[in-house]
């Protein structure tokens, strides 16, 4: 019987994955990002190394025909000016934002600073006017996230969030089973998220390891997975209840200090991390230590750390889906397990993201019919960041914004709203010991089918 369940019928490899799905209205949060002969004129506030690579040089060299920079903004006047070098333009360069947005008169601009500090980005722009394109988590807390929805209804301008997980190919093809209801009607999920001893430690070496700067992990990095979760549902949240702790990095170990490069306990620390080995940290970051002490190489074992190295929450959504979620930060390898359950069956896929071992070169979605055989569906990692996920991104706000999106990828602040308000909520249910409505948060009412 065992046998026979899991047996593997077909094996289907496909070419392409987030097939056009014909029929589905769209919603175009890049409306006012019209394609057009004149250029774009984009301003960037924080030139760290999100900011200056995946907006800006990359942008440059894949749409110079389409946007052009007018402005650069950072508050630290040594990093504003490695970007502008970095980035190959010739734009004047500011650390006062509103003098930036004053004199460069900007369309767009593009918010990659730290988290806690979106929300003051996203609300002076659009009310001088502007569009904006913001990095993910929108905020940090659901007073500037409110602020940010009060605003954009005000001003009528547009706010892009850039949801670049849910473009990589194989999440496009999961969202494309689940739209023609391959296992029914999904009913629950699980879904745990694991990040290794070097990408997960990343968090915990600067501004992410406090809570007041990227809102615990549960809204910097979670906000990833809950927006995936929104998406593929295709509903909204509705209750979250949540454990969380820190058991491992911070004041846990019998040693520590500042940053790495001076550490006297360098020899014996497994995460000793080398950043003099590599040289655009060493400009962007190290050269610019004299002006604000930020220290990109900071001690994972630091006591001011408090946010979560370890979490688990229990979502309910709108359409009574409920989910089993963790997040975990000291994982020998990185990847996520995910399954759906429906009342037809099951879809569930094991995704590396990186392994000691041999990486294959395609993701594995396994789809099991109630009472009947396995498909593996296999699907080719794209080129590029995130699988191909970031330049299919772009080229939906840069290159042409009325491109169709029959999966509903573009995301605006709905999006980015219930994707954040997720992790708010499982943080007030882990400070309270209470399941939190998120409803009690902003003005949003979630619904069971998300709102075209
Ligand atoms: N979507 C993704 O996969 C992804 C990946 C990495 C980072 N990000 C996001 O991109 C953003 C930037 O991340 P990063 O790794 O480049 O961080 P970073 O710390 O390297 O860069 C942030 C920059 O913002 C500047 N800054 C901070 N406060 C400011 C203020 N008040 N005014 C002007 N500048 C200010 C800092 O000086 C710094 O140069 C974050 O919001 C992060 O969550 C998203």
């Amino acid at each position: 019987m065992e046998d026979q369940i899991n047996k593997v019928n077909r094996r289907k490899f496909l070419k392409t994955a987030g097939v056009a799905t014909a029929g589905t209205l769209l919603i175009n949060p890049l409306s006012s990002l019209k394609a057009g002969s004149k250029k774009k004129r984009l301003a960037m506030v924080g030139t760290g190394v999100r900011g200056i690579s995946m907006w800006g040089k990359h942008v440059i060299k894949d749409y110079n025909d389409k946007v052009e920079f007018v402005g650069l903004c950072d508050i630290n006047p040594g990093r504003v000016e490695t970007g502008k070098k970095y980035m190959g333009v010739n734009c004047p360069t500011f650390t006062n934002f509103e003098e930036m947005v004053e004199k460069t008169k900007p369309d767009t601009i593009i918010v990659t600073t730290v988290d806690s500090t979106h929300d003051e980005f996203i609300v002076k722009g659009m009310e001088v006017g502007c569009d904006i394109i913001t990095e993910k988590p929108l905020t940090t807390d659901e007073v500037k996230c409110q602020n940010i929805l009060d605003t954009e209804r005000k001003t009528g301008k547009n706010v892009i969030v850039t949801f670049n997980y849910r473009y990589s190919p194989h999440r496009a093809k999961i969202k494309e089973l689940l739209m023609q209801e391959r296992i029914g009607r999904v009913t629950s999920v699980d879904f745990h998220w694991y990040l290794d001893i070097y990408h997960g430690a990343a968090y915990f070496r600067r501004w992410h390891r406090l809570r007041s700067k990227g809102g615990t992990l549960l809204v910097h990095k979670s906000t990833h997975h809950f927006d995936l979760l929104n998406w593929w549902l295709d509903s909204e949240p509705a209750e979250v209840f949540a454990f969380g702790d820190l058991e491992f990095y911070g004041k846990n170990h019998e040693f520590r200090h500042t940053h790495c490069r001076p550490c006297p306990h360098k020899e014996k620390c497994q995460f000793f991390w080398d950043i003099t080995k590599n040289e655009h940290y060493m400009k962007l970051y190290v050269a610019n230590e004299k002006y604000d002490g930020y220290l990109r190489d900071g001690c994972v074992w630091k006591e001011d750390i408090d946010i979560y190295d370890k979490m688990a929450a229990t979502i309910k959504y709108a359409n009574n889906v409920q989910i089993s979620y963790s997040l975990t930060t000291y994982s020998p390898y990185e990847g996520y397990r995910i399954a759906f359950n429906g009342d037809k069956g099951r879809l569930e896929a094991w995704i590396h993201e990186r392994q000691p071992w041999k990486m294959e070169n395609y993701d594995e979605i396994r789809v099991t019919d109630n009472f009947g055989d396995t498909d593996l569906i296999q699907i080719p990692h794209g080129g590029g960041g995130h699988g191909g996920g970031d330049t299919r991104l772009k080229d939906k706000i840069f290159k042409d914004p009325n491109m169709e999106d029959p999966l509903r990828q573009a995301a605006g602040t709905r999006d980015g709203a219930f994707s954040i308000l997720i992790g708010v909520a499982a943080r007030k249910s882990i400070d309270t010991g209470k399941p939190v409505k998120i409803a009690s948060l902003t003005d949003l009412k979630p619904q069971a089918i998300r709102p075209k």
